[in-house]
């Protein structure tokens, strides 16, 4: 979840490294920092190392006095795993004698081995880091007379863990070396040089024809070329990948944050992930499905593994896979399943969920599911993800990237597929007839205008709304059926922007404990569409504003009586339940913001937090 960046060529490298550490800042961003090359005597220079803990912004602030001319240097922006983030723990970290500098994607599992072993041989470390092992190795083998190349591939084959590395020695100005195991490294040539990466963001400026660097795969960078070759040394040819994506659709596009941009991306995401998924004839048309319909026929259990908000769109999936399908499901934490001793057959079926597609325990969790035979099934938003690959089948839940921390259009993204798995669950299981699956389907396509009219009329009641949770300790989100499950993700948004403590519940628990909680002010924040559940829903709603609860209320347009218990209302148009979710998800994702932002928090970067989880 670190940002690499690196640089070897005709300009000013500093400048470009700031470039690309800013355009990836929303993977790691507790401390950033460059190693620069100065050119010294002929054939040799030094590396000038300068950190800061903090965004790049303060990186680039102290950059501004650096007058030396440097063409090659490497650059990495931080979210802490061994060691709390400071300066001594920020990358580049360097070797004793400071003449390799080093910058680290991923985990050294085994760097405390290493560091005694290191340590005992008079190696000096500086850091608590686990990256701090790769420097001080590359060192040890550099010294047996090795080139810069050979003594990288000498440090990745004692290491056993994940990386992206890219490594600098001043011993040999202008190359910078890159190793790649389980964590990403893009390689691009523009007219002014090599780049290299860990996203195609930082690239995309310079360059749209990228080499993704698979596990195994070393390169070398110099301002002429890149040669690639495999861990034996032996060059290889990698394919080159031509990128479409433009700038803009990785910056805010007018809005304030790129969270509230992606929320009102939500009606396109809905959109594109439909199109063409649908034959003339209503058949359901997954174009990487994998499996085959018999296979698919003799699916008798799913397993929904994910983390975060995309388990969450699990628990939606069980609610619509269950009645549709009739297929038992569970929807487990991929942290909790990869470590239990699941009761998979081959005709269970695993459905993973991942935005980013490389998220450490989702994709543990698949693995271990395949060996002990299930058939996978993912569920992404980046096309060629581990969690891609590693599955028998995937539908891509086309959010394109999404940048702010707190997931928002890639859950909407995420419901959609899933929608369209149950349904054709249900269909192999002669559940759902063509005309029904169609209905549905167009159902489905509705919800984009839905949460387009959303976006467009209730701005103001969230506002008012917000202004509830602006002061308070706590906040309760509760709801029935699919209510229960949305109301889970509405108090992940809520605690992890504004730092507000909630916690969903299902409604008709309250009385079982939550509901001491509940003073006067105490705000509870209720999904009461309309549903089979929605009276049972009011009546809960009543016991907690007897005991002088604030409540805000998602409910259905038309619904007047709702305004009678709530203090706060904000209207979503009416849909089927079993759509419920991509609706009445997005009032609580706008309350999310706005609480936030009442609060003075960043609601793209909060705290402590990082887009995508490489590390268990
Ligand atoms: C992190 C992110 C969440 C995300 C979760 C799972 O915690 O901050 O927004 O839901 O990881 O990520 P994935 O990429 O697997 O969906």
């Amino acid at each position: 979840m670190c940002g690499i960046v690196g640089f070897t060529g005709k300009d000013q490298a500093q400048k470009i490294l700031v470039e690309g550490l800013k355009r990836m800042e929303y993977r790691g961003y507790d401390s950033a920092g460059v190693a620069l090359e100065v050119a010294s005597a002929a054939g040799s220079a030094r590396l000038d190392v300068i950190r800061r803990v903090g965004k790049v912004a303060g990186l680039e602030s102290e950059l501004e006095g650096y007058k030396e001319l440097s063409t090659c240097g490497i650059g990495h922006t931080r979210w802490a795993t061994h060691g709390r983030p400071s300066t001594a723990n920020a990358h580049p970290h360097v070797s004793c004698d400071g003449r390799i500098a080093v910058v680290h994607n991923g985990i050294v599992e085994n760097f405390a081995e290493l560091r005694e072993e290191l340590t005992a041989s008079g190696h000096t470390f500086r850091s608590d880091t686990d990256t701090e092992v790769f420097a001080h190795l590359i060192e040890e083998a550099y010294a047996k007379g090795r080139d810069l190349m050979a003594a990288v591939r000498d440090a990745c084959g004692r290491v056993v863990g994940a990386y992206g590395l890219a490594v600098v020695c001043a011993d040999e100005p202008g190359v910078i070396a890159v190793a790649r195991k389980d964590s990403p490294i893009v390689i691009g040539r523009g007219e002014k040089g090599s780049y290299v990466a860990s996203d195609v963001i930082a690239l995309i400026e310079a360059t749209r024809d990228v080499v993704v660097l698979e596990d195994g795969q070393f390169a070398k960078l110099t301002p002429k070329g890149v040669e690639y070759t495999d861990a034996e040394g032996n060059a290889i040819e990698p394919e080159v990948t031509h990128v479409d994506w433009d700038l803009d659709m990785a910056e805010k596009g007018g809005y304030p944050d790129f969270m509230l941009k992606e929320i009102h991306e939500q009606p396109r995401v809905v959109r594109d992930t439909l199109v063409g998924r649908m034959t003339a004839a209503g058949e359901l048309d997954i174009d990487e499905l994998g499996l085959s319909l018999e296979e698919l026929n003799d699916i008798d259990r799913v397993f929904v593994i994910a983390c975060g908000t995309s388990y969450h769109a699990g628990l939606i999936a069980k609610n619509l896979i269950e009645s549709w399908a009739r297929i038992p499901t569970e929807v487990e934490a991929a942290s909790e399943f990869r470590y239990r001793d699941p009761i998979i057959t081959p005709t269970t079926l695993v459905v993973a969920v991942s935005q980013s597609g490389e998220t450490a325990d989702t994709l543990a969790a698949i693995r271990d599911a395949r060996i002990k035979g299930a058939k996978v099934f993912g569920i992404t938003n980046v096309v060629g993800s581990p969690v891609a690959r590693e599955s028998d089948g995937v539908i891509y839940t086309k959010a394109n990237k999404e940048i702010a921390v707190a997931s928002t259009k890639s859950f909407i993204g995420q419901v959609v597929s899933l929608t369209l798995l149950s349904m054709l669950l249900a269909q192999v299981k002669y559940r759902l007839t063509t005309k029904q699956a169609r209905l549905l389907f167009r159902e489905l396509g509705d919800t984009a205008e839905q949460v387009q009219h959303i976006l467009d009329t209730q701005g103001a009641a969230v506002r008012e709304a917000a202004e509830v949770c602006r002061d308070a300790h706590s906040a309760l989100f509760v709801g029935r059926g699919m209510g229960a499950a949305i109301a889970c993700e509405g108090a992940l948004k809520l605690k992890e922007i504004s730092y507000l403590h909630a916690e969903a519940y299902a409604a008709g628990e309250m009385k079982h404990g939550p509901i001491a909680l509940i003073d006067p002010g105490f705000p509870v924040i209720a999904v009461a569409t309309k549903s089979p559940t929605y009276d049972k829903t009011v009546s809960n709603l009543m016991e907690c504003r007897a005991r002088g609860a604030s409540i805000i209320a998602v409910a259905t347009e038309g619904d007047e009586d709702i305004k009678k218990i709530a203090d706060h209302v904000i209207y979503v148009p009416r849909c089927r339940d079993a759509f419920s979710a991509i609706t009445a998800s997005v009032p609580l994702q706008l309350l999310a913001r706005e609480v936030a932002l009442l609060r003075g928090c960043d609601v793209d970067q909060p705290r402590n937090l990082a887009k995508s989880v490489t590390v268990e």
